[in-house]
């Protein structure tokens, strides 16, 4: 079954003997992919919608994947077991993400890895669970067609981080790179497109876009 790069990508983030909760699995390729790496990984495959899970359980069993791979029907963590130790969250927007950790306090203390990938709004969903009891461990980018998405590794722990660490993610500052220098021209692109367009008694906001894209420049031009 083919997979595309995005998901495999994260699928390779997973570790070893790792129980994990895909979240929003949709397909299930993803679960699919993670149990055939022959790395003791298990996995539960939940949606929220039936429509989805019903593909999902089709996909699992025409891989004869039905004793390792669970379905689960029923919104965000809800549908955690007390075995899973990674939680993964793939192409949802960020908001969702994080209404989906405050609906479940409890799960956020069991889960000990966070694999996530919003579509949008990556520094609240960092922000948020690095306020809830976890650290930022790694970040990626992959890009698939004319999208570059960001894959982010949390761990429990603390650490402090920076406005400017929150902004363009701690790892990403350290590891740079090109998909880095892409991603964060877009990033300043779409700003400089906003403020050309907001009306004038809209000065914070400009104020604030403007001082973002000075930040971008200096950080791609180092
Ligand atoms: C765009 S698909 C993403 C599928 C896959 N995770 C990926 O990255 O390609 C989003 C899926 O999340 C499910 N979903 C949305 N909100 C959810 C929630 N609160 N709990 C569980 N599943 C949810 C949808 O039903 C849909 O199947």
């Amino acid at each position: 079954m083919k997979i595309n790069e995005r998901l495999q990508q994260i699928g390779d983030l997973v570790e070893a003997n790792s129980f994990c909760l895909d979240v929003g699995c949709d397909h299930a390729l993803l679960d699919i992919y993670l149990v055939k790496k022959n790395k003791n990984i298990k996995a539960i495959a939940s949606d929220i919608a039936e429509g989805p899970l019903e593909q999902a359980k089709k996909n699992i069993e025409r891989e004869h994947l039905e004793n390792e791979i669970e379905t689960r029907l029923g919104p965000g963590l809800k549908t955690i077991t007390k075995e899973v130790d990674t939680v993964i969250i793939s192409g949802m927007g960020g908001r969702n993400i994080i209404g989906i950790c405050k609906e479940s306090p409890k799960a956020l203390k069991q889960v000990k890895t966070f694999i996530l990938s919003p579509n949008n709004y990556q520094e609240d969903v960092k922000r948020y669970l690095c306020k809830n009891g976890f650290y930022i461990d790694n970040e990626e980018f992959v890009k698939e067609k004319k999208f570059i998405y960001q894959i982010i590794i949390f761990k429990k722990g603390h650490k402090h981080y920076s406005k400017k660490e929150y902004f363009f993610g701690p790892v990403f500052l350290i590891k740079k790179g090109p998909l880095f220098r892409e991603y964060f021209e877009r990033e300043m692109k779409t700003r400089e497109i906003l403020t050309a367009i907001l009306p004038k008694n809209y000065f914070f906001k400009k104020k604030q876009i403007q001082k973002e894209i000075q930040m971008i420049k200096k950080e791609i031009e180092d």
